[in-house]
């Protein structure tokens, strides 16, 4: 069938045959099939939808328009955020996983908009490469258990190419869309096992939890159809995850939690556990609560912090040289209370924005980001504050520039009340099995 039909299929809102897939992602993939093709493809997908089988193939296609890694005799897991403000987990998840014996390759990405990406947060790591072969990938993940790298152009070049044509004709917003594009990664990463961290809510890219619930289910169902083990957490992203919200400092964070686990972070270290031991479930066969405990166990000993250092050795990295880097000059600048109260809310989409706009993140591809830059909150939601109290700080290192701008945005973002708001868990729903 000519493209040309299959749009006109789509476009009345009648299901596409397999192979009708596949042979359009292999001719998009080899530049026969033209861009403006594929536009009216995920603008039609986007209005009419797919089934879960037609989703299945498109994620199969996509797949396949790359190379596949295979990882034989290896328990193998990866989990994948959907993106949050603040959202350093993998940075503890993925070792501590390790760490209990199942091996972790993770491709990951850079960040663009308001939500940061674990890649950019890891090269500020003095040395620490995450532009790797894919051979050398598999040999980090073989010999240290985990590896976090970029995904390299041999990985689902289809999903680059619609990704980037998404991104501007307005068809990002599509369940099947989001669902190939995130997951034939994923399965072309090779990982028996994926956990899927679906946020929801103000600082996230699904608002509702009905959007959230439907894109976690889609996840979850997706990889089981592809052979996988699968799990999801839908989870709160209305306020940042802990209090560093930047580069620099969510990594100093992350490490915080791998060495010391401060009570003040509990609620994050806590998903952390739940989802390392989700992969732990999964790929090595043992029950979720037995899986808990180990992960636990881990973390209080060493042994995940430990994974942490031996991937950022096998990568190039230095975390002595880190210390100093976290510690160099910066331009600073402080808010406080204006008010006495509690913390009703601390707006994660304004917060990031500020964040954005100090240089923490980019606006396009390419951008070049101060990894120095960023927030760090004083306070959390539900805290009790008087007046002239600190909030946060804000930091660039460039030049003051914009700071007392970008404060007065950030301020923004608190909202107060007489009293204590209700406490509200972090886990908003579990699918599949816990
Ligand atoms: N992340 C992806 O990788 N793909 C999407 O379509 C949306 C988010």
């Amino acid at each position: 069938m000519t493209a040309k039909l299959m749009l006109d299929k789509k476009r009345e809102g009648r299901a596409l045959g397999s192979a009708e897939i596949r042979e359009f992602i292999e001719g998009f993939t080899s530049g026969e099939i033209p861009d403006y093709q594929m536009a009216a493809f995920a603008m039609a997908v986007c209005c009419r939808g797919m089934n879960e089988r037609e989703t299945a193939d498109l994620t199969e296609a996509m797949k396949n328009s790359g190379r596949c890694l295979e990882w034989a005799g290896l328990a193998t897991a990866d989990k994948h955020s959907t993106g949050g403000v603040g959202d350093k987990l993998s940075l503890v998840v993925q070792p501590l996983a390790a760490s209990c014996g199942v091996s972790v390759p993770s491709l990951t990405g850079r960040g663009l908009g308001i939500t940061g990406g674990t890649a950019d947060k890891l090269e500020t790591i003095p040395g620490y490469s995450c532009s790797q072969t894919l051979d050398r990938f598999q040999e980090i993940v073989r010999g240290v258990g985990v590896s976090m790298a970029v995904q390299t152009d041999e990985i689902t070049p289809a999903d680059k190419k619609l990704y980037a044509l998404r991104d501007v004709t307005g068809t990002v917003a599509s369940i099947p869309l989001i669902v190939s594009s995130i997951l034939s990664k994923k399965l072309a990463e090779g990982a028996g096992a994926l956990v899927f961290d679906v946020k929801c809510g103000r600082g996230a890219f699904m608002k509702t939890r009905d959007e959230a619930s439907a894109l976690a289910a889609a996840l979850v169902s997706g990889a089981e159809a592809a052979g996988r083990k699968a799990a999801a957490l839908v989870t709160r992203m209305d306020e940042p995850l802990g209090f560093a919200v930047g580069n620099v400092n969510e990594v100093a964070e992350a490490l915080e939690i791998l060495k010391s686990r401060p009570e003040r972070l509990a609620d994050v270290t806590g998903l952390c556990v739940e989802l390392a031991a989700g992969m732990v479930s999964l790929a090595r066969g043992i029950p979720p609560g037995e899986a808990a405990r180990l992960c636990s166990e881990n973390l209080e000993s060493g042994a995940a912090l430990d994974k942490f250092e031996k991937m950022v050795e096998a990568h190039g990295g230095d975390l002595e040289s880190f210390r100093r880097f976290a510690a160099g000059r910066t331009f600073k600048f402080r808010i406080q209370a204006m008010r006495s109260g509690y913390v009703e809310a601390i707006d994660a989409e304004k917060v990031a924005g500020v964040a954005l706009r100090l240089g923490a993140g980019r606006e396009k591809a390419g951008d070049a980001i101060d990894p120095l830059a960023g927030v760090t909150l004083a306070v959390r939601r539900g805290d009790r504050v008087f007046a002239g109290a600190p909030l946060a700080t804000l930091e660039k290192s460039r030049s003051p520039d914009g700071l007392e701008a970008a404060a007065a945005e950030l301020y923004k973002a608190f909202s107060f009340a007489a009293a204590a708001p209700e406490a509200r868990p972090l886990v908003i729903e579990r699918i599949g099995q816990w």
